[in-house]
């Protein structure tokens, strides 16, 4: 398979796929796995070959039992624990999470998910008829669920952007969406990385034209914490979403949003609670009771991950590891890439084309989710994007080159 550069600005133009290598040819070499990072490490049954960590995460088993303890601390003394314990932690967790992704303590407020955070801002701002929100079609299908709602409630007009595949440049790639920007757009909400396709999007370009011209962005930063380095107070966003419970495999239940200084007081939580108008802390610090084990837990994560591998190392393998598996996956199932194969557009996950015929056997994406998860031990998600499928794999440092090795033939296998 050949690649050319064709200029300055590091875009790839594909040629014609060549004569496809059988599964064992070694492409490049995938990364040296990280010491101690077996999945038995982890809370993961190791009966599966787990290729999805990108949807729910999975937790290191020393995360889990720190959080046994706190669950059990919580349980013993409730009160004392939600009246004064939490709010003794909140400086703690606040400081360690906005040093390691670049937010200053003051714009964070702590929520359950990403939905929860793009849901608290959708619900802040006080649209008007005739007002636009501008998305692209790559986005998570429960986010554009809510925009419709948002729509339909405010009679905003909701643009979803085509982004053709394959992105062949990163620096152009979101032309489609900067090109719809006007007078009427309030607010525009970009993928960071995009759920069906798995593509680092570079949203600078567009952060900076929106703020110039007074727009509103919110970035859904559901899969960045973790999968890449991130400043995220000089990003230029408004708002930033993000979960910890992916890929800083935090406990489950561990979101925050990010806000920008400016939009503090307007920016509520989901959950109107005790600490209304009385500023953006105290408003997201309680949304009434809850399992708060997961916040708490943040803190111990972060260091816990830092310790084990080193928080640079675990990006710099998944992402090798990603780059190498999508290469490997598209050359042997014999379809196109969706995004050049230098990994230049990839974090820890790699969306990949199915071989010809088994869309059209299986007619339905979770046959063949379910399929690959009960018959072959295999999960991987199934992704729907229009009328075309991808299997998105993940990369995690429990991850092995032979998992990918075992997805590629069964798939080959199924055709
Ligand atoms: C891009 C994106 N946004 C938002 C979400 C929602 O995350 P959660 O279910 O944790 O709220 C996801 C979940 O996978 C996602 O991939």
């Amino acid at each position: 398979m050949k690649f050319k550069s064709p200029g300055p600005r590091g875009c790839f133009l594909q040629t014609a796929l060549g004569t496809l290598p059988s599964v064992s040819q070694s492409i490049k070499s995938p990364p040296s796995e990280l010491p101690n990072s077996g999945i038995d490490h982890w809370m993961l049954s190791g009966e599966l070959t787990y290729l999805n960590h990108g949807s729910f995460g999975a937790r290191p088993k020393a995360v889990h039992e720190h959080q046994e303890q706190l669950r059990a601390a919580i349980e013993g003394s409730p009160v004392h624990a939600m009246d004064e314990g939490m709010p003794m932690q909140m400086p703690d967790i606040k400081t360690s999470l906005g040093t390691f992704l670049g937010m200053e303590p003051a714009g964070i407020g702590l929520v359950q998910n990403a939905s929860e955070a793009i849901c608290s801002v959708l619900r802040s701002i006080q649209f008007e008829s005739g007002d636009e929100i501008i998305c692209t079609r790559h986005g998570y299908n429960a986010v554009l669920q809510l925009l419709r709602y948002v729509a339909n409630r405010h009679e905003v007009t909701l643009h979803v952007v085509d982004l053709e595949l394959p992105v062949l440049c990163p620096d152009t790639a979101l032309e489609p969406v900067l090109s719809l920007l006007g007078d009427r757009t309030r607010l525009v909400v970009i993928d960071q990385i995009t759920s069906p396709t798995a593509l680092v999007l570079d949203t600078r370009n567009l952060l900076s034209e929106c703020r110039k011209r007074g727009i509103d962005t919110l970035v859904d930063g559901a899969h960045g914490p973790g999968m890449i380095d991130l400043d995220i107070s000089s990003m230029g966003a408004t708002w930033y979403a993000g979960n910890l419970h992916k890929w800083v495999c935090a406990p489950i239940g561990a979101g925050f949003l990010w806000t920008d200084p400016s939009r503090l007081d307007q920016t509520h939580p989901v959950i109107i609670s005790h600490g209304y108008e009385e500023g953006y802390a105290q408003e997201f610090d309680w949304q009434g009771t809850r399992d708060m084990s997961s916040w708490r837990s943040i803190p111990f994560v972060l260091k816990w991950m830092e310790e084990a591998w080193g928080w640079d190392a675990v990006r710099a393998h998944n992402h090798d590891l990603a780059t190498w598996a999508h290469e490997m996956l598209t050359t042997s199932l014999g379809v196109e890439p969706l995004s050049p194969l230098d990994g230049g557009m990839l974090g820890s996950m790699a969306a990949v084309r199915l071989p010809p015929g088994i869309q059209e056997r299986l007619g339905d994406p979770l046959v063949l989710q379910k399929m690959l998860r009960h018959e072959n031990q295999i999960e991987v998600p199934v992704m729907e994007l229009g009328d075309e499928w991808f299997i998105r794999v993940s990369s995690q440092v429990y991850n092995r080159p032979g998992e990918y090795e075992l997805l590629a033939n069964t798939l080959l296998a199924m055709q």
